[in-house]
């Protein structure tokens, strides 16, 4: 059985959690979408109208709180709270505080935990960079804008939610580059991480990818 960690950090859009969930059923292992944690951070934050900035309240916020993981639920003091934060809503204040040091530092050892358990797949934007760094695979997925928003407005209207593509590729575009220019764990490619890009394939033939890479590893 596969005991390392498979790091896969890309933009928005480019299939991570999808090919993340296939490759940890195909290698038998554990998966963990850390852009979860961010989103019920942020969706928490902002229902107490607490600004997107350090201050006093937010750390109170951040001590006060507890975020956990059980199976592939996200729990906020309790309250499983994962069918909240998947809106365009939660998309644009989840960039919002994870740019804040003190919303990080929560999250470090969470995520970090999550791998003494065995093989874990993890996905997000500093799992090769930060988070991972000794990660035995790391995987930079990514595909062109267009495709990515062509992608979030499917799943969006799958689950009946109506949005306009173009105001959607526009925050696409907003968010890459909010998260690819905060000073604190930008997206960027990990030194020794894959590079995939998806556009023209499907999310099956990345995850084949990337597990035979894992294969040839260990
Ligand atoms: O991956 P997902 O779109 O769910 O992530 C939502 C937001 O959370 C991202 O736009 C990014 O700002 C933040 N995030 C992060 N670090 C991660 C995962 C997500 O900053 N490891």
């Amino acid at each position: 059985n596969w005991t390392g960690v498979i790091a896969i950090d890309g933009p928005a859009g480019a299939g991570k959690s999808t090919v993340a969930k296939l490759v940890a059923s195909k290698l038998g292992i554990s998966y963990l979408d850390t852009g979860a944690l961010y989103r019920a951070l942020a969706y928490y934050l902002d229902s107490l109208s607490i600004p997107a900035q350090e201050s006093p309240e937010l750390r109170k916020a951040l001590f006060d709180v507890t975020v956990e993981i059980r199976a592939s639920s996200v729990f906020l003091n309790g309250t499983d709270v994962s069918s909240l934060i998947r809106t365009p809503a939660v998309d644009r204040i989840a960039s919002l505080y994870s740019a804040l040091p003190s919303v990080r530092e929560k999250l470090l050892m969470l995520q970090r935990d999550q791998a003494l358990k065995g093989g874990l797949v993890a996905d997000g934007r500093d799992m090769g960079t930060v988070v991972f760094p000794y990660a035995p695979v790391k995987v930079f997925l990514t595909a062109q804008a267009e495709v990515r928003a062509q992608r979030r407005y499917d799943e969006l209207a799958s689950r009946g939610v109506k949005v306009d593509y173009r105001k959607l590729l526009d925050e696409i575009l907003q968010r890459d580059e909010a998260d690819a220019k905060r000073s604190i764990a930008p997206l960027k490619q990990a030194p020794g991480a894959v590079l995939l890009d998806s556009s023209s394939m499907n999310a099956e033939q990345v995850a084949d990818a990337i597990a035979d890479i894992a294969r040839a590893v260990c």
